[in-house]
């Protein structure tokens, strides 16, 4: 069994990154720049976006955190975007989700500009993802395509099930995976809460993508032997036993299925660290976007 490393490939891909960054400056560029809006106190949202901002610095990259109270109204946060959209100093940025419920989540999506969306979640990126247009793919999708890639994880005539229809993971990777692409060309089935029958499903296929949200869903029983398995959940259950008083949970039985498939992404440590890289990839991609 091999495991999918996506602590050591994002730190590949940061080290490219700050390889590639090192070489702009030598030549007297301006490095690429990545903004980020907050809004409120969220714990977690401040320790996820924290660490984005120390990813920008670790590769060279400017970044600029805006903090915004819990007490933001929509009008000004869509006001900080419309400043971003037109700042020639910004190449992309992103606003941290979830957002206050007093705000439209949707109508603050629609308001970045699709060219500095380094999140991809702006409808029209989704829609040329959808096309293969050239866009920004969303973090963790991309992820998962770049593990498979460098791990060399041959997808074309596979048979791959994707378990979840989020918007953010199972939707798009599902679309993906089935283009023409470097990885890509599988035949891709799309399953959900409402799918009949998922154990044999999941029993025929080459690759199983998990991003339903449920703790250690996936077990050895539904996969068969040699399948490839991306986990993309990430629960967090009370563990007495830790220091932080709980532990973090895939999708997958880990336990129960490492000894019948050939790879398999850890909890944590597989799809998780890869979506930072994959931002900040993102974000080299709008700086020569829009510098050339
Ligand atoms: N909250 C959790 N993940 C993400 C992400 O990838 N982008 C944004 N903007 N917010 C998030």
């Amino acid at each position: 069994m091999i495991l999918l490393d996506g602590k050591k490939t994002s730190a590949d891909i940061k080290e490219e990154i700050a390889l590639e960054v090192a070489d702009l400056k030598a030549k007297d560029k301006k490095a690429p720049h990545l903004a980020a809006i907050i809004v409120g106190n969220d714990g977690a949202s401040l320790t996820y976006v924290n660490a984005k901002v120390k990813a920008c610095e670790r590769v060279g990259f400017e970044s600029t955190l805006i903090r915004l109270s819990e007490e933001t109204t929509e009008e000004e946060l869509l006001n900080e975007i419309a400043v971003l959209n037109v700042d020639n100093d910004i190449n992309g940025f992103i606003v941290q989700l979830p957002l206050p419920a007093h705000i439209d989540e949707q109508k603050v999506l629609m308001a970045v500009a699709p060219e500095k969306d380094v999140d991809g979640f702006h409808p029209m990126n989704v829609g040329k993802l959808a096309l293969n247009l050239p866009t920004f793919i969303s973090a963790t999708p991309f992820g998962i395509l770049e593990l498979l890639e460098r791990y060399n994880v041959e997808t074309s005539g596979k048979n791959v099930v994707v378990i979840g229809r989020s918007h953010i993971v199972g939707s798009p990777m599902s679309i993906l995976l089935a283009q023409k692409r470097k990885v890509g060309n599988a035949t891709v089935t799309l399953t959900h809460s409402r799918t009949k029958n998922l154990e044999e499903i999941t029993k025929e296929a080459d690759i199983i993508v998990a991003a339903l949200g449920i703790p250690e869903f996936l077990k050895g029983e539904m996969v068969k032997d040699g399948a490839v398995i991306i986990d993309v959940g990430i629960t967090r259950v009370a563990d007495p036993s830790k220091k932080s008083g709980f532990r973090l949970v895939g999708d997958v039985d880990f336990a129960g299925v490492k000894d019948k498939v050939s790879h398999i992404t850890p909890v944590p440590g597989g799809v998780g660290p890869m979506t930072i890289a994959m931002l900040l990839k993102n974000t080299l991609l709008a700086y020569y976007r829009q510098e050339d």
